[in-house]
């Protein structure tokens, strides 16, 4: 090659266009173009802003300090500015209400957005490009802080990017709370769900009805698996649990809102109402509600037929006038507390076997001309929705509440799959996309042998595939997706994280990037990175996404095949027969393999060539033979 061709070679090399991606933001924004360069963060930084004390600002300067150690400051008269944060005078059309510009050259960044949400996710995606060590708490030394330089221009795909905690089941406490809001910051959610009552809770302080939370926020103490633990005894402690005063409430969402997420409670009716029943069993004409108890995770439900029924009336009475004086003055206290436009009514799973025997039912049915149970709890969204919007609220609801005819305005959040959603948005209603199989994270992420067992899996390259507008479908009415964190089995913040992340990575993605930026391979190096992000910020994270997928098949004698894949394409299984702990200089997986004569268990791990990458897992023969299909 002639000289002139290596210094053309070189510069190819060095131009954008041959640059490995530099930039590794979550999720993808909508333009990157790469430069050459860097903007070395000063030990001074001068911070220019529209506004000087506003919270991201302030927000700003925390985190370029804490880890740096350097100073920061806003608006100093007469200083360069190192960092610009500027609202447009004029609109910039692109941009829309939560679009941001950002711009990194050698001797600076400028951030533009036409609102200050849009200069917050700026300023998120400012703070991804900087070194992880940036999310330290505390002092890191040695560190090279300097920004690549960058043109971003970035916007959401979705206006409704939600996360979904249950409360009830499991008690947060507002400070736990806070720290899953800011963990949600970070990737440009706008929306937490709280999930604020159901059979094991009532979690939200409703001063015209005390008993909710003396009564209904506390059950008796269990660890391990949900659903199969002892009834308590009469005489057992009921001092588990917790609920949230409407000063923390207003906390929470003062807090929430300075990140630009909101806020949206929901109250679960009919069903899932146990602890409502409990504290005014005047809400249900069941004979013997009087001597229920909130659950404390034991057997409640049968599911075993086609539609699901209680072994205890959990549900408020369609029939019961008291229930809508009681809705009413829920609604009326909730909406003073959350200011965003939706309120949740819940309507999943709802028993209908003591409706079925329950004269009062049988006389509103013949009085309001109702067929079916369907048409019973139609007949209760429909007044439900009313008392919601007779409180300047609009109504959402799980897919249940297009049984038996769904009520004039209300949207649908689809969780059995996306059929609720398609057909809500057939019939003109806004419709927010949670299909269980690619959006429920209480499901496990891994192989049963490293993971709290739950009855269904789902892994991170299943939640990142997912596709939130079915074909046919208008996209206007699907206003967004949002990830569901049921607590049934989750017990503490820790473990909340870990359900959490990166499997969230992966619908932030979904939710905000557009549909032709998404790439698996991409966005699986940038994970990397953030767990390195989440290590320095000390949040918890799972790391199954290195571990082997093991599907077992049986071979002509009824004996386990085991056959293995990974999600990441550039990973090695090792395996053992013999006990021993594999590593990297152990035999390579390539093809489906048969248990060796005298072996009692498999073991696997992953490694990137020599760098150990899973978690090292055992399953015992007998645990194949169980798992043959
Ligand atoms: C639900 O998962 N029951 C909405």
């Amino acid at each position: 090659m002639k000289k002139s061709q290596i210094l053309g070679l070189c510069f190819l090399l060095n131009s954008q266009i041959f640059y490995a991606q530099k930039t590794t933001i979550i999720p993808e924004p909508v333009k990157v173009i790469e430069k050459k360069g860097s903007f070395i963060l000063p030990r001074i930084i001068e911070i220019s802003a529209s506004e000087s004390n506003s919270f991201t600002t302030n927000y700003l300067v925390q985190k370029l300090t804490q880890a740096t150690g350097y100073k920061a400051f806003v608006n100093r008269k007469g200083k360069v500015s190192h960092i610009k944060l500027a609202l447009t005078n004029t609109p910039l059309s692109d941009l829309g209400k939560e679009g941001y510009t950002l711009n990194v050259i050698n001797s600076g960044v400028t951030i533009k957005a036409n609102t200050k949400a849009g200069l917050f996710y700026g300023v998120q995606s400012l703070i991804q490009l900087l070194p992880h060590q940036i999310e330290s708490n505390s002092l890191v030394k040695n560190v090279n802080w300097s920004i690549p330089a960058v043109e971003i221009t970035d916007y959401p795909r979705f206006g409704w990017r939600g996360l979904m905690l249950d409360v009830s089941r499991h008690f947060f406490s507002v400070a736990d709370v806070k720290t899953y809001i800011d963990n949600m910051a970070s990737y440009k959610y706008n929306l937490l769900h709280m999930g604020l009552t159901n059979d094991e809770g009532w979690r939200v302080e409703i001063k015209a009805y005390p008993n909710l939370t003396i009564k209904g926020a506390f059950n008796a103490e269990r660890v391990g698996y949900f659903n199969t633990f002892d009834p308590p005894a009469a005489d057992e402690p009921r001092t588990y649990g917790g609920f949230y005063t409407q000063d923390d409430i207003r906390e929470l969402v003062a807090y929430a809102k300075e990140r630009h997420i909101d806020i949206m409670p929901e109250i679960d009716t009919p069903g899932h109402s146990l602890a409502a029943v409990v504290a005014y069993p005047e809400l249900s004409f069941t004979k013997g509600v009087e001597n229920y108890q909130v659950r404390s995770g034991e057997e409640l439900f049968d599911w075993s037929g086609p539609h699901v029924k209680g072994y205890l009336d959990n549900t408020l009475n369609p029939a019961n006038p008291k229930v809508y004086t009681f809705l009413d003055q829920v609604f009326t206290e909730l909406a003073m507390l959350f200011p965003f436009e939706y309120v949740h009514i819940g309507g999943d799973e709802c028993p209908k076997n003591y409706w079925e025997k329950e004269a009062s039912i049988a006389e509103l049915m013949k009085k309001e001309g109702l067929k079916n149970m369907d048409e019973v709890q139609s007949y209760f969204t429909k007044k439900v929705v009313n008392i919601v919007s007779s409180k300047g609220k609009k109504t959402i609801g799980w897919d249940e509440i297009l049984e038996g005819g769904l009520a004039d305005g209300a949207a649908v959040m689809s969780w059995r799959g996306e059929k609720g959603g398609i057909e809500a948005a057939r019939q003109g209603h806004e419709v927010v996309m949670t299909p269980s199989q690619y959006c429920y994270i209480d499901y496990m992420q891994g192989d049963s042998a490293t993971e709290a067992k739950v009855y269904s899996t789902l892994r991170l390259n299943k939640a990142y595939s997912y596709e939130p507008v079915p074909q046919g479908v208008n996209p206007i009415l699907i206003k967004g997706v949002q990830a569901n964190l049921w607590s049934e089995q989750i017990y503490n913040m820790r473990y909340a994280q870990y359900m959490t992340w990166p499997r969230s990575l992966a619908t932030a993605e979904v939710v905000w990037s557009p549909k032709e930026n998404k790439n698996w391979s991409r966005f699986t190096t940038k994970v990397e990175e953030h767990f390195k992000r989440f290590d320095a910020g000390e949040i918890n994270y799972s790391t199954a996404m290195y571990d082997p997928i093991i599907k077992v098949t049986k071979d002509a004698n009824g004996l386990p095949i085991t056959d293995l894949t990974t999600e990441l394409a550039d990973l090695n299984i090792h395996y053992s027969w013999d006990n021993s702990p594999p590593d990297a200089f152990y035999p390579i997986y390539k093809s489906p393999i048969s248990v060796p004569k005298g072996a009692s268990q498999l073991k696997l791990i992953t490694y990137r060539g020599k760098e150990k990458k899973g978690r090292l897992i055992t399953i015992s023969v007998d645990n194949l033979k169980k798992r043959a299909r």
